[in-house]
């Protein structure tokens, strides 16, 4: 069994470090405009223009059941899609708004069908819930909102009573966790300070943070709610998950005051955008996309990645294409990414490669980032394996404990090699995997 022992949570992610992957999903009225989802705020769109969206938002080609064979396909194992990002716009029909997807000629529910479609394809549920509401009449204008240069900002923000606002928000999220069934995930986004430099800095504009949420309480109700919930951490109250986002930690997170391993999950995109983004460009190659996985589990790590679906309702073709990639590799290797976690100590990664191990401890993964010429050959690793293959085709991989050598006498060796001999042309996978089957 893995010897890590990891901080104790509140909810269940017993079922979540099992599952290592699963699919992000940023879709709202930002979709139109495809220019990311801070669109708004970048651009300080006013209601009367953003409201064109509302007016005219019709997801005619949106079929939840796609999405849900594509990132079952994948080898994702839940889903968190944004119910409310920060624009404020509800993809649930909430009726303590009239802000929301059923009022538009989109006219349904649309995280209902989110809901019933992952669900039936055996997928998690989880819902991304924005703190933030650039269009709440009670929300607070601060530096990140998009009426934060308006003229008369400060005239716009008088009587805007975050009290009235941290009460909408427990509203709809008894909403969401009362009206949908059983929901496996709550991921809150974000909070942040009062800026300290730069054109806002010790203004009027404050910062956000658990007291303004109101977050005790509305953590306390979703617990009672829903009680094996899991919940992230950016209402500044840690829960369940840390959330890395758009970095590769370079170790196991470790928490800051005990030192404890914590739950992880790392959450990236594609391209450069969470929502649709036309002409952004930077979308991720194949091979980053597979060893992104690989490093986060090699770390003991869940990667949660993104896709940002069209105002019309489907994934574009990049964003298919990125998910076959998956599909592709997890199809042969999900093996080592399912039910595993970081390799024990004892078990040190050669050059170009990453290592993850079952969590029962019987079985290793060798992840070759570069295909070696020849042999791997695994320092101290002898005397610890008893069968090796390439997990893709489960195709034996003959292997020599001690050292290489050929007219290298007299240099001096390492007897605690395990050397496996290696095909000279690199398997077409992506990245190829050696599984090990430990004494
Ligand atoms: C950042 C982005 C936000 C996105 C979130 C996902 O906070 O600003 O738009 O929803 O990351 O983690």
């Amino acid at each position: 069994m893995s010897s890590y022992v990891t901080r104790k949570t509140p909810g269940d992610t017993r079922w979540f470090t099992a599952a290592r992957f699963g699919m992000f999903i940023h879709w709202g009225l930002y979709s139109m405009p495809a220019r990311h989802e801070w669109v708004k705020t970048h651009e300080r769109i006013s209601e009367e223009k953003y409201d064109k969206y509302f007016k005219y938002f019709d997801p005619d080609m949106y079929d939840a059941r796609e999405w849900a064979k594509r990132a079952k396909a994948a080898g994702m194992k839940y889903a968190v899609l944004t119910t409310k990002h920060h624009e404020g716009f509800c993809m649930f029909d909430s009726k303590y708004t009239d802000y929301k997807c059923t009022n538009t000629p989109a006219g349904r529910d649309l995280v209902r069908e989110y809901v019933d479609a992952f669900r039936a394809e055996g997928l998690k549920i989880g819902f991304y819930y924005s703190l933030i509401d650039w269009h709440h009449p009670s929300f607070p204008i601060d530096h990140l909102h998009p009426r934060r240069d308006d003229p008369n900002a400060k005239q716009l923000n008088e009587g805007r009573d975050m009290k009235v606002y941290a009460e909408y928000m427990r509203s709809q999220v008894r909403e969401l966790l009362t009206n949908y069934g059983k929901i496996d995930i709550l991921w809150f986004d974000f909070s942040y300070d009062t800026p300290t430099s730069g054109p806002y800095a010790n203004g009027w504009m404050k910062g956000k943070g658990k007291d303004e949420w109101e977050a005790e309480e509305l953590i306390r109700m979703a617990r009672e709610l829903q009680p094996g919930i899991i919940i992230d951490n950016r209402t500044q109250i840690e829960q369940d998950l840390w959330t890395p986002e758009q970095y590769q930690p370079l170790e196991w997170i470790r928490h800051r005051e005990t030192g404890e391993l914590v739950t992880w999950e790392a959450c990236q995109t594609f391209s450069g955008s969470w929502g649709y983004y036309r002409d952004e460009s930077t979308w991720k190659s194949p091979e980053m996309l597979i060893r992104m996985l690989i490093n986060t589990v090699a770390l003991g790590g869940n990667l949660l990645m993104n896709v940002g679906p069209t105002s019309r309702g489907y994934m574009d073709e990049r964003a298919v294409n990125a998910l076959q990639v998956y599909e592709k590799w997890m199809k042969y290797n999900g093996r080592s990414i399912y039910n595993c976690t970081m390799a024990e100590p004892e078990f040190k990664a050669p050059a170009d490669t990453r290592l993850t191990q079952s969590i029962d401890g019987k079985r290793l993964y060798v992840h070759l980032f570069a295909y070696p010429f020849a042999h791997l050959q695994l320092k101290g690793f002898a005397g610890k394996v008893d069968y090796a293959q390439f997990l893709h085709d489960g195709s034996e991989l003959k292997f020599t404990e001690g050292s290489v050598d050929h007219f290298s006498e007299g240099a001096a060796k390492s007897d605690d090699l395990l050397v496996i001999e290696l095909p000279a042309v690199k398997p077409d996978v992506t990245v190829p995997v050696i599984e090990l089957f430990l004494k």
